[in-house]
């Protein structure tokens, strides 16, 4: 017989670190945040002065592949990402099989996923030529299907890319063109988005860009790693959190505006509720994005002329939280998604398509990442447990 007591129930030293808060998984060169410092840049330049001077494309080459484009090279980047944005019709089949209700997130991480089907060559891009299209292919047709998400909600036809226009116009006339007459989106808008997506284009190690370099890590290919990517971004902890600030707005604004209740409720350790769009792993001063974002809300809402009953109550919960001791003490600041939301439905942009938004503008991240991954051949990820069940136990007898 066994001599249970003999056998170990624990194998050599493990570091437990849930949530990975102090383990680093790769060495990076794409994206360097400091936290307590609050900085933020993409390949050594920082994020104030890309969202100042530059625009999506533009940051998304540099992201991908390191460098700034030139005039040329960026042209270049355009018509290549232009000559991808045709999607195989088949894709439409696997879009009718959703029921309208369908949440977009979860359209779009299938969707994504199906796109390995139609374009193997892409899915482990083996040289550069394969890795360059592999790119284009993604940040082309991700924007259209991204947008059908939308469509096929509303029941309305879907739309094609217009060559020429760009990148970002090309996602409002995705979105809004109705075959009933031109549409045009208002430069105002397109702006805003564009730094938006700037805003939101890498953010090192977050949950949903781990994924993506975590099932890319096993070979997993380009497609399917960035579908898993999108499943993590839906969470209302990580990406969806931009979707559940507006509801919760909502939700104050229908039960009378009282902010205090719901600053007590967020306090309150017996009470789940959180509040939604403050506090961050990684910063624990004010998040830089947040800073631009919101000096960025104030300019589109006051051009607009957008007056909103959930703003101000957005204004005062960022107020009374930033004087109180509970989140004072805690370092909980507006994140990024407080003020995207708060954008977004400005822009007329619908509730549920919020963390889709997001996802638009974080491709080139996760592209970027799982191309330092593959690249720099990185091991298959495989994090270790400590096992507190169970020891062995004998099977009972019958
Ligand atoms: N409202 C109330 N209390 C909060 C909040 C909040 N939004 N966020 C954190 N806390 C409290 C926690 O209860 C905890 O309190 P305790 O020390 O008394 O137990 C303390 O602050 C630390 O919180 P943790 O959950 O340990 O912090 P963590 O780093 O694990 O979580 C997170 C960060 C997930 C962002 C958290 O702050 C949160 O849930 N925020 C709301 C959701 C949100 O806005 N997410 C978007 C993140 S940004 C992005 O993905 C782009």
């Amino acid at each position: 017989a066994i001599d249970i007591s003999k056998l170990r129930d624990v194998s050599g030293v493990i570091t437990l670190d849930p949530g990975y808060k102090n383990s680093g998984a790769c060495k990076s060169e794409i994206t360097f945040l400091d936290g307590e410092l609050g900085i933020l840049r993409y390949r050594g330049y920082s994020i104030e002065e890309l969202a100042d001077k530059s625009h999506f494309l533009e940051v998304s080459y540099l992201i991908i592949f390191g460098e700034l484009p030139s005039a040329e090279r960026l042209t270049q980047f355009e018509n290549d990402i232009r000559k991808f944005t045709l999607v195989n019709e088949e894709m439409k089949n696997i879009i009718d099989g959703f029921p309208k209700t369908a949440h977009p997130m979860g359209v779009l991480s299938a969707l994504t996923s199906a796109l390995t089907a139609f374009n193997p060559k892409s899915v482990n891009a083996e040289n550069e030529r394969e890795m360059y299209d592999a790119v284009c292919k993604t940040m082309g047709k991700f924007l259209v299907i991204a947008t059908w998400t939308y469509r096929k909600s509303m029941g309305y036809p879907l739309n094609y890319y217009d060559n020429t226009i760009g990148y970002v116009e090309n996602f409002m006339n995705l979105m809004f063109k109705l075959p009933t007459g031109p549409y045009a989106a208002n430069p105002i808008v397109i702006d805003a988005l564009d730094k938006l997506f700037i805003l939101h284009a890498d953010h090192e190690q977050n949950c949903s860009t781990s994924t993506v370099r975590m099932v890319g890590s096993s070979h997993a290919g380009l497609f399917a790693s960035i579908s898993a990517g999108v499943s993590a971004l839906w969470g209302p902890l990580h990406g969806g959190a931009n979707q559940a600030v507006l509801e919760m707005l909502e939700e104050i604004h229908k039960s009378g505006g009282d902010a205090d209740k719901y600053m007590a409720k967020a306090k309150d350790k017996n009470d789940p509720f959180r509040l939604m769009g403050f506090g961050h792993r990684v910063y624990k001063n004010f998040d830089p994005r947040a800073r631009i974002i919101k000096k960025a809300a104030d300019e589109v809402l006051n051009t607009l002329g957008v007056d909103d009953p959930i703003l101000a109550i957005a204004k005062k919960l960022e107020e009374a939280a930033l004087v109180d001791e509970y989140f004072v003490s805690r370092k909980l600041y507006p994140n990024v998604d407080f003020y995207s939301g708060i954008i977004y439905r400005a822009l007329g942009i619908p509730t549920d398509m919020f963390t889709v938004m997001f996802a638009i503008g974080r491709l080139p991240g996760w592209i970027a990442q799982w191309k330092e991954m593959r690249e720099n051949k990185e091991p298959i990820g495989r994090p270790r447990q400590i096992y507190v069940g169970h020891p062995l136990r004998e099977y009972p007898k019958s």
